[in-house]
């Protein structure tokens, strides 16, 4: 605790409320992502894996995006231990530089896949977080040279210093388990049972859920009623998501396309389309039959 506060005597106010910012956003990005239930469920939309599938084709770096679609939930525990860890060591002052090159890193990566064709640039907010990690870096690093401590690369023989880091990753670790025990999980059917309210599901919605015999499939609701296809893709079995640009369902692991209006292959290496699962509305929900 005392080096805590001494990380944050006679900081200069500026870099005081870059830190306070930067490290706070980082740690509920994290902590949003920890307590989201589809965030590393395969039958929700907001599975890191569907996330990573829909900037393919957008983003300059999709020949990465694929390779990282396939480790899909090793990429979703990373990211989150990584932004508890960099907004912890921000606000506690531990390992600094290393921890703002890795929040630049992020602000980058989003950039690249996220906010890439976000027009005009100043909409998107990845840019302005990249400006802020490279300036507080380079406001660090110019206290650094009068405080000897904090270097770059930490410095292991530093019991004091391998110690924050320690705990650093510790507490990055117990807030990632503790969200992860707060979620709610994926809707799942049973023959019969409810999946979705309709009030909470209006028209033009799309939602990914668990068919009675437990597979991923993606529930559509329209003007002329609702259906739902599997998304257990016929070419190898991944699982397809919703791509809401496209109008099309696709696969993250060869890139086959089905139409989501009639679960067709539209292009890709899959050699039939996608079988219908068997839903209806009855009274103020969306059931499984
Ligand atoms: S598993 Fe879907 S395209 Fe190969």
């Amino acid at each position: 605790m005392a080096s805590i506060l001494e990380s944050w005597k006679k900081t200069p106010l500026g870099v005081a409320i870059l830190r306070l910012w930067l490290g706070g956003t980082w740690i509920y990005g994290g902590w949003v992502k920890a307590t989201d239930p589809g965030f590393l469920d395969q039958a929700s939309p907001n599975y890191i894996g569907a996330q990573l599938t829909g900037f393919i084709g957008h983003s300059p770096i999709s020949f990465l995006l694929r390779h990282m679609i396939e480790h899909a939930q090793l990429m979703g525990w990373a990211i989150m231990l990584s932004e508890f860890a960099i907004g912890i060591a921000v606000l506690a002052g531990v390992a600094m530089q290393l921890a703002i090159i890795g929040g630049a890193s992020i602000s980058l990566i989003l950039w690249l896949c996220v906010t890439w064709s976000v027009k005009p640039y100043f909409l998107g907010s990845d840019t302005a977080y990249f400006a802020m990690w490279v300036a507080l870096f380079f406001l660090v690093r110019s206290a650094h040279g009068r405080r000897k401590r904090d270097g770059l690369i930490p410095n292991f023989k530093d019991r004091r210093e391998v110690m924050g880091m320690v705990g650093v990753a510790a507490a990055a670790t117990i807030a990632t388990l503790a969200g992860g025990s707060l979620k709610k999980k994926t809707p799942e059917a049973t023959p019969g049972s409810e999946i979705v309210k309709l009030a909470t599901f209006p028209v033009g919605s799309t939602m990914q859920f668990k068919a009675s015999n437990g597979s991923p499939a993606i529930l559509f609701r329209t003007k002329s009623g609702v259906y739902a296809y599997s998304a257990v893709c016929t070419h190898q079995g991944c699982t397809v998501s919703y791509d809401a640009l496209g109008h099309s369902m696709r696969c993250p692991c060869h890139g086959a396309t089905f139409d989501s209006t009639t679960g067709k292959v539209l292009s890709g290496p899959a050699p039939t389309p996608l079988p219908k699962v068997s839903v209806a509305i009855k009274g103020d929900a969306i059931v499984a039959l």
